[in-house]
Formats: C-alpha cells, sequence, structure tokens
C-alpha cells in the first residue's frame, strides 16, 4: 500500500464517528449504557425519541460491559434503547475577556438579561497537574483592603485561604468586600456561588457585590434545586475562567462560596455512581478532587497568579467534619469567622486568635510581627477572662481586669471596619503601630 493511501485511510479513521451506544437502564440519576469505547468524563449526547433534540450526558463510571452517565438536566424523555451518541471529547467551558461583568450559569451562559456573551474560546474543564517546578514562591502581599487582614493575617498573591464560618457569620460580605476593590488593574475576580437559593444569589450579585464589584468580576452560578453534576461543574467552569487569564498575564482573585457545597456535590455523584460512602458519607473520590482544584490555584512563572479565597461552612465547632479537616490540611492558610463576634455586631467578624496565615512570617516585617503579637495577647487575655468580663462580674478593685477591658476595647476600634469601606495595607499596618495598649505605645 502506497504511503500517501495509508495517510488517507488514517485520515478517515480519525473522522470516523465513534460507534453508537444504548441506554439499558435508568437507574436515580445515572443511566446505564451499552457503547465500547467510551471514556471517563466524555460527554455524550442521548437523542430523545419523542422530542427533536437530545440531552447532554457526562460519563462518570464504567463496568465490564456498561458505562454510567450521568445526564447534566433531568432524565425526563430518555427511554430504554434511546440513542446514546459519543462526543470524543471531555467537557469544555467557555472562557474569555467579554466574561467580564456578567453572571452565567455552570457553562457560561448567561443568565443576567445583558445579552449574549461573544467572542469566546473553549477550554478543557479538567487539567493535568501542574509541574511543581512551574510555580513561582508566594513572596508579595496581596491587598484585602481589610484592616483585620491584611494587618494581622497578610494573604500573599497566589496563597490559597479558607474562609472558615458558620452561616449567616458574614463570609459572602467578606468576599464581595475584596472584590469590590480594585487598585490592582491587573486584578480579576472570579466568584463561584455553588448551591445558595436563588434569592441570595440575586441579593449578592445586586446588593453585596453590586456594580463597583461586578466589573471586573465573573460570577458563575449554580443553585441548590440545580443537578449535583451542575453544580459541580460550576467550580471546574470558574477554575478554566481563572486559568483563561491568568494566561492573559491577569491576577486572578477566586472565590469559591462553598467547598462545602461543592463537596455536597461531589459526594451526590460519587454516591450515585456506587461508590463505597466513608465518614458522613462522602466517597473516597470527594478528597482527591478537593485537593486537585486547590492545586491549580497558586502563583505561576511566566502568568498571573490565582489567589483563591475558598469558604467552607463549619457548624458549631465541629473539626470532625471530614471537608473541613481535608481542606485545612491542603490550604496555606485560614480566616475563621465567629459567630460570637456577629452576634455583637463585631464585623467583619474575624477571629484573629483561631485564624492563621502559613505566609505570615515571609510577609511582614520585624516591627509589624512585633505588633500583632502585641494585639494576639490583649485578645487571649481577654478571651481568658471572658466569664469575668462579660458576665459583670468585675470589682472596682480588679483595676488589672478593667485594663484589659478598655485594651480589648482599643483592638476592637481597630479590628471592626464598616461594610464597603477600603483601607490600604501600608494604612492597615499604620494604625495597628499606633493602638496603645495598658497606657504604653504598641509602636
Ligand atoms: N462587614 C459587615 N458589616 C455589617 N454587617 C455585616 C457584615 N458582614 C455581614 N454582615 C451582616 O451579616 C449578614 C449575613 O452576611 P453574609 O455575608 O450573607 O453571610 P454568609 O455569607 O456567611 O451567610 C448580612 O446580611 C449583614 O447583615
Ligand atoms: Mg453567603
Amino acid at each position: 500500500m502506497s504511503l500517501i493511501s495509508l495517510y488517507k485511510q488514517s485520515l478517515e479513521k480519525v473522522n470516523e464517528p465513534k460507534a453508537i451506544g444504548r441506554v439499558t437502564q435508568v437507574i436515580g440519576l445515572t443511566l446505564e449504557v451499552v457503547c465500547p469505547d467510551l471514556f471517563i468524563g466524555e460527554i455524550c449526547h442521548i437523542e430523545l425519541t419523542t422530542q427533536d433534540r437530545y440531552v447532554v450526558a457526562e460519563v462518570v463510571g464504567l463496568k465490564k460491559e456498561t458505562a454510567i452517565l450521568m445526564p447534566f438536566e433531568k432524565a425526563v424523555g430518555i427511554t430504554l434503547g434511546s440513542k446514546v451518541v459519543p462526543q470524543g471529547r471531555s467537557a469544555q467551558a467557555k472562557v474569555g475577556q467579554a466574561f467580564l461583568g456578567r453572571v452565567v450559569n455552570a457553562f457560561g451562559e448567561p443568565i443576567d438579561d445583558k445579552g449574549p456573551i461573544a467572542p469566546y474560546d473553549l477550554a478543557p474543564i479538567h487539567k493535568p497537574a501542574i509541574n511543581p517546578l512551574s510555580r513561582a514562591p508566594v513572596d508579595t502581599q496581596f491587598s484585602t483592603g481589610l484592616k483585620v487582614v491584611d494587618a494581622c493575617l497578610p494573604i500573599g498573591q497566589g496563597q490559597r485561604v479558607g474562609l472558615f464560618a458558620g452561616s449567616g457569620v458574614g463570609k459572602s460580605s467578606l468576599l464581595s468586600g475584596i472584590c469590590k476593590y480594585n487598585l490592582d488593574q491587573q486584578k480579576v475576580n472570579i466568584i463561584v456561588l455553588v448551591g445558595e437559593r436563588g434569592r441570595e444569589v440575586a441579593e449578592f450579585v445586586h446588593e453585596t457585590l453590586g456594580p463597583d464589584g461586578l466589573k471586573h468580576s465573573v460570577v458563575i452560578v449554580a443553585t441548590a434545586e440545580e443537578p449535583a453534576l451542575i453544580r459541580a461543574h460550576a467550580v471546574y467552569t470558574a477554575m478554566a475562567m481563572a486559568e483563561f487569564f491568568s494566561h492573559q498575564q491577569r491576577n486572578v482573585f477566586l472565590s469559591i462560596d462553598s467547598m462545602t457545597r461543592f463537596a455536597f456535590a461531589l459526594r451526590e455523584i460519587g454516591l450515585a455512581v456506587g461508590e463505597p460512602p466513608t465518614v458522613k458519607g462522602y466517597t473516597s473520590s470527594v478528597f482527591s478532587i478537593l485537593p486537585s482544584i486547590v492545586e491549580r490555584c497558586g502563583n505561576f512563572q511566566n502568568r498571573g497568579a490565582i489567589t483563591a479565597l475558598l469558604s467552607v461552612l463549619v457548624e458549631g465547632d465541629d473539626l470532625n467534619d471530614p471537608v473541613v479537616d481535608s481542606l485545612r490540611a491542603i490550604l496555606d492558610g485560614h480566616v475563621v469567622l465567629d459567630r460570637a463576634l456577629a452576634e455583637k455586631n463585631h464585623y467583619p467578624a474575624v477571629s484573629v486568635l483561631k485564624s492563621v496565615s502559613r505566609m505570615f512570617n515571609r510577609l511582614t516585617t520585624a516591627e509589624q510581627k512585633s505588633d500583632v503579637k502585641s494585639l494576639r495577647h490583649v485578645l487571649s487575655l481577654y478571651d481568658d477572662n471572658k466569664m469575668i468580663l462579660e458576665l459583670g462580674m468585675l470589682e472596682s478593685s480588679q483595676s488589672h481586669i478593667e485594663q484589659i477591658k478598655s485594651d480589648y476595647q482599643v483592638a476592637c476600634g481597630f479590628l471592626q471596619q464598616d461594610l464597603g469601606t477600603y483601607v490600604s495595607s501600608a494604612d492597615a499596618k499604620l494604625s495597628l503601630n499606633k493602638l496603645k495598649f495598658g497606657g504604653a505605645s504598641n509602636g
């Protein structure tokens, strides 16, 4: 056979459509399909016999003779024997500059009545791991505009930080505050809202974030009533969007609100596929996917940094929650919001004592370290004597207790900040330095 005909033959093979399959079972949220050569993550179209359209589904499991598919919408209209047309590719996300200022669903389709979004590129949503040697060290501070964070718990450009809190303690308000002020013209915010109620989403976009915040942001939404696969996809789409801007040399601030609800979606998918449940019903794939998302953020050579603030729901002091535990281990720091502070109208309700930044030593000067140490000392003295102070068991002779109280009030004056106000990190450090505790200057 001549070389030309061999070449032609191989070309034909490439263009040959993959073999068509059939649906053989529908169980709960999954479809069993007989179709040769499917791969995990492959997108298939399921043709509906009664309507002139198809349902998009993803291959989520492979058994001996069958594949398990999960449709992106309700399986209404799918019958036994429905035709399965494999697409030979995994899911892609729409990405591009035109998405700035827009609110989209998990597929990058606009949901904000501002018309179609164009032009766009298509990017694969699953990526191989990043070569560790292409990472750059975290050595520049990422300015959040919040005094308590910038002065006491500095976040580095490219750092991955958890925002641990219960519901209604101020996570969304804090995230949006950081998105609003854009002094770094290179900065782009990618905000993904997973598993919230529709009302909360509208409130977040229109009121909490507002037009100023939205201008430099892409908001990706998958509400609670959407199927688990779509809720998980919203996060993958956000990752692809963040990587697109990072490759455009923009510094990205990625907020995932919340990682817990993303983990819930992954658990639902894992259980539907038949993975054995472990603690609290989470399947083992959850704990391999969470780090893979975190690892796609960071500081890189030759492209913009992806700084991530990932919210994690912690109800009560449930430290045994496996998602909380696993994220605490893989993140480079955590900011903890305390309900007791929020109840006292102390906002942002950041607990300095419970929060940790693993970059603290690298990002602070000796002077700042000593200022933060004094502040922490005041806060922990207050904590130690909380019962006496808050229950009014104070006697006038206990002047050192009075001193603890007044120092604490000075600290709170610095730590609290009105919603929607911005303080530069230089000013935050300066005002921390100027605090006067126990009659002696901190500086
Ligand atoms: N910095 C703040 N200043 C004043 N009030 C705040 C602040 N942050 C949160 N709140 C109050 O707490 C409520 C819940 O905040 P939100 O950010 O929606 O919490 P979460 O996202 O944790 O559920 C807000 O509606 C607001 O009343
Ligand atoms: Mg919220």
